[in-house]
C-alpha cells in the first residue's frame, strides 16, 4: 500500500464523500426547483443523506425565501433540518469548499435559462438530472443543451461533470404511448434516460412542495412512487 493510498483512506474515513448534483435544463417550468427540493427533503429525511442546497436563482431566490415561509409555517421546531443558502457566481466556489466533505450531497438550484451565472455554476456540477416535460418543443431546445454540455464539459478532460441523465418529469400513465415515442426519439438523438420517471402528482406541487418536510411515503403512489427514482439518483451520484 502507497503513502499516498493510505492517506486517502484517512482523508476518505473522515470526511465524506460529497456529491454535487442539480435537476438543471434551459428551460423554465419543467419542475427544476420542484425536484431539487424533493431531492433535498428525501435524501436528508428518508435516506439519511448530509445534505446542503443551494439556491443560485439570483435575483428571486425563490427557494431560499420558501424556506423562510416553511419556518415561519411550521413555527418553533426541534425537527433537524438541512441548510438552504444563496450564492452567486462569485460565491458559489466558496460556498462549496465550506460544506464539501462535510456533506453527501451538494444540490444546488440554478435559474431557467442559459445565462452566464448558469454556465460557470454548472462548472462544479458532477451529475446533472434533466427533467423533461412531455412537448413537441422540448426535444429540441433538450438536444441542443445536452449537445452543448457534452462538447463543453463531458468531452473535456478536466471535467468534473460525470453524468448527464435526463428523465420524465410529469409522467402520465394514460400517455404511455407518447412518453415512449418520446423516449426512443431521445434515445436515437444518443441523449441518456433515466430508467425512472417522475409522476404528475398534485402533492408535489401543493403541501410537500415544502424545504423543511419529505413526501410522506404513505401519500405516495406505491411503485409509482419518488423511491426507485430517488433510488436511481443515489446509484448514478455513485459514479
Ligand atoms: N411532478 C410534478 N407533479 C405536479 N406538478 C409539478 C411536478 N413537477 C413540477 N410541477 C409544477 O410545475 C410548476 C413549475 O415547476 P418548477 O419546479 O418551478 O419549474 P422550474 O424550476 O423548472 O422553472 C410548479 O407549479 C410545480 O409545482
Ligand atoms: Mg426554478
Amino acid at each position: 500500500m502507497t503513502i499516498w493510498s493510505y492517506d486517502h483512506m484517512i482523508f476518505k474515513s473522515i470526511y465524506m464523500e460529497t456529491k454535487i448534483i442539480s435537476c438543471t435544463g434551459e428551460k423554465g417550468g419543467c419542475g427544476k426547483t420542484t425536484l431539487n427540493i424533493i431531492l433535498a427533503t428525501n435524501l436528508y429525511h428518508l435516506y439519511q443523506k448530509k445534505v446542503v442546497l443551494i439556491d443560485m436563482d439570483n435575483p428571486q431566490y425563490s427557494v431560499y425565501k420558501k424556506r423562510k415561509r416553511d419556518l415561519r409555517q411550521m413555527g418553533p421546531t426541534e425537527m433537524p433540518i438541512f441548510p438552504v443558502e444563496r450564492a452567486t457566481v462569485e460565491t458559489l466556489e466558496s460556498l462549496i469548499k465550506r460544506y464539501y466533505a462535510t456533506v453527501d450531497f451538494i444540490i444546488v438550484d440554478f435559474p431557467g435559462n442559459l445565462n452566464e451565472e448558469m454556465v460557470r455554476g454548472l462548472l462544479y456540477v458532477e451529475h446533472i438530472f434533466i427533467p423533461f416535460f412531455l412537448d413537441e418543443l422540448e426535444i429540441d431546445s433538450t438536444a441542443v443543451f445536452y449537445k452543448t454540455l457534452e462538447r463543453n464539459y463531458l468531452q473535456n478532460e478536466n471535467r468534473v461533470l460525470r453524468s448527464v441523465n435526463l428523465f420524465f418529469n410529469r409522467y402520465e400513465l394514460v400517455k404511455v404511448n407518447k412518453f415512449d415515442t418520446v423516449k426512443k426519439t431521445l434515445a436515437k438523438a444518443g441523449m441518456p434516460m433515466m430508467e425512472q420517471v417522475v409522476m404528475e402528482r398534485t402533492v408535489y406541487r401543493e403541501r410537500y412542495r415544502n424545504t423543511l418536510i419529505p413526501i410522506p411515503p404513505t401519500k405516495e403512489n406505491g411503485e409509482l412512487g419518488l423511491k426507485r427514482f430517488m433510488e436511481e439518483v443515489i446509484k448514478i451520484s455513485k459514479n
